[in-house]
């Protein structure tokens, strides 16, 4: 199954008509791509999309596996004219899928959480994630790439990973990717979110994983500790077994 078949295209680019997308079957990596577009054509706003990457990048320097006919693996080059700070960003990027998710599957109200600072997660297995990148030091354009498992079965999966097909145990169908990518850009340019409510709807998604043991990272350093507290800088306070520790 390849995503973007040309009347998907159609679809897409018809429910969305502010955003040029650029649909690729196989590239290093949309981040990368968008880094590119958004360097010739600052005011634009784009997306990119592919079926498959082979360069693709995760948070901390990792790779994220990025098999073809599988997954949402997407860029967008977002004009941040509200001014919002990274960990706003973070917060933002991670509440507009998380409502998103539960628009179209409304029964994984219980499973769905968003782990800090921008994972969703289904349960305790990672569903997909979101990498921020700077176009220059000023915060204006950011590039926001995100990657959501929705096909894949296990085989495609790291250990920690899920996807909405192995979860729910069911076919989703074709379109069920180009569906929810329509519904995201949508929801950016219908909901701008004040900071404070972006930042009241991520505690409220994230309240799930106070009481589960998540894997955090600080640094380069790794622990294992629950939620206890996401402070209005947007650093969390994470309980571990030697006390409390705040992250940034
Ligand atoms: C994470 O480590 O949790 C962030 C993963 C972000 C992956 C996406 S897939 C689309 C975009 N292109 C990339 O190379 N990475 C991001």
């Amino acid at each position: 199954m390849k995503l973007f078949q040309p009347d998907q295209q159609i679809l897409l680019k018809k429910t969305q008509p502010k955003y040029e997308i650029e649909f690729h079957l196989t590239i290093d990596s949309t981040n990368t791509r968008c880094r590119q577009l958004a360097q010739k054509n600052s005011q634009i706003p784009w997306a990119v999309l592919a079926d498959q990457q082979n360069k693709g990048r995760g948070r901390r320097g990792k790779s994220w596996e990025s098999p073809s006919g599988c997954n949402i693996y997407i860029s967008l080059c977002y004009q941040n004219t509200k001014k919002y700070s990274v960990a706003s960003l973070n917060f933002y990027f991670a509440v507009l899928w998380y409502e998103v998710l539960l628009l179209s599957f409304p029964d994984l109200e219980e499973a769905l959480i968003l782990k800090w600072p921008n994972d969703i997660y289904l349960e305790d297995k990672k569903l997909g994630g979101i990498l921020l990148e700077n176009i220059d030091n000023s915060l204006a354009q950011v590039i926001v790439g995100m990657g959501l498992n929705i096909h894949s079965m296990t085989a495609d999966l790291p250990p920690v990973g899920t996807s909405l097909r192995q979860y729910l145990g069911k076919d989703l169908g074709e379109n069920c990717r180009s569906e929810l990518i329509s519904k995201f850009l949508q929801r950016i340019s219908e909901f701008p979110l004040g900071t404070k409510e972006i930042q009241r709807k991520f505690q409220q998604f994230s309240q799930k994983s106070r009481h589960k043991n998540y894997t955090y990272t600080y640094g380069s350093q790794n622990f294992t500790g629950s939620l206890q507290t996401i402070h209005e800088d947007g650093s969390a306070s994470i309980l571990t077994k030697e006390g409390l520790k705040r992250i940034v």
